[in-house]
């Protein structure tokens, strides 16, 4: 079965994850209602917001007033580095669910592991604690590196379902993803469009214009294609729609082999060894 917008990906822990969803980074508040509002009329069923971001309450509004049964859309939220530790974490949870106006979310995760407090392996096992209470569905981790899971693995017996890390053709994280397959952790993308500034490439223009599609639709089905799962962000309509609307081509062995050559390492966002 060719995958579309509508797939989903199989967690290690037997749920499964919307394989394209929308981010709200940097959307504010009051904007979140309006622009998940749109998502979720154009067809998403996964979110990914982070306390840290300060739009749950948005988010949850937007949830409530469409009207969808609450399984049908698959949340995600965060837990921040300033919060790290048993009980920090714990109350961070209710805070988030409270904002959200949910009793459960489908997937919660560590934000960073925050290595200079060495706090995330107490932090992953209050994760432990709120996923054995059903309150968390599925909990995982973002911005992860190959040592940091290596010592959640050793010191904890539970695993992460999921990395989230920044991902897209110029950082394509080779090293994390061969070590996400040996270990059943799924890969999501995070910042997927390099926050936009890869649109501008003149070999992804070439692609698109080949597909008859935007840059952005040609990067959303690279990351599809891959089996990652991609949480493109966008406040405006007609690009949150148009990100979802990828189930019209394909991208064959050769514009593969054209995006895997933009990569260049370089990362839109920080270093996960040098933040919190
Ligand atoms: N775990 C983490 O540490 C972490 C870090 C960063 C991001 N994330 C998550 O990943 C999500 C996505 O990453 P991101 O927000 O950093 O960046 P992104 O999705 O790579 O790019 C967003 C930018 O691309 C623009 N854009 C979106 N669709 C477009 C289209 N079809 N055509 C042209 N431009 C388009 C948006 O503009 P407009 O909004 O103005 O339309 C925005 O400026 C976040 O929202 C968040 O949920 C997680």
């Amino acid at each position: 079965m060719p995958v579309t917008s509508t797939s989903t990906v199989a967690l290690s822990d037997g749920r499964s994850i919307p394989q394209l969803g929308l981010g709200v980074y940097k959307v504010p508040d009051d904007e979140a209602e309006r622009v998940v509002d749109v998502a979720l009329e154009a067809g998403y069923r996964h979110l990914d917001t982070a306390s840290a971001y300060g739009n749950e309450r948005g988010v949850g509004a937007a949830l409530r007033s469409s009207g969808l049964p609450r399984d049908d859309v698959f949340v995600t939220t965060k837990v921040w580095y300033d919060d790290h530790g048993r009980d920090a974490t714990l109350r961070s949870f209710d805070r988030s669910l409270e904002l959200l106006g949910v009793d459960e979310v489908d997937l919660y995760l560590i934000h960073w592991p925050a290595p200079a407090q060495d706090r995330y392996v107490e932090t992953w096992r209050a994760l432990g604690e709120i996923a054995e209470s059903g309150r968390a569905r599925s909990v995982g981790v973002s911005n992860f590196q190959v040592h940091h899971l290596e010592r959640l693995l050793a010191e904890t017996d539970r695993v992460p379902v999921v990395n989230q890390v920044e991902l897209h053709p110029w950082l394509p994280q080779h090293e994390l993803r061969a070590f996400h397959a040996e270990h059943g952790i799924v890969t999501e993308s995070w910042s997927p469009l390099a926050r936009g500034k890869v649109l501008d490439d003149p070999t992804l223009a070439r692609l698109a214009e080949k597909h008859g599609v935007a840059p952005a639709q040609v990067l959303v089905r690279w990351h599809l294609q891959q089996g990652l799962v991609v949480i493109p962000k966008s406040v405006t309509p007609e690009r949150i729609r148009a990100n979802r609307d990828v189930d019209g081509f394909a991208l064959d062995a050769d514009d593969l082999e054209v995006l895997a050559a933009l990569e260049n390492g370089e990362r839109t966002g920080s270093h996960p060894d040098r933040v919190g």
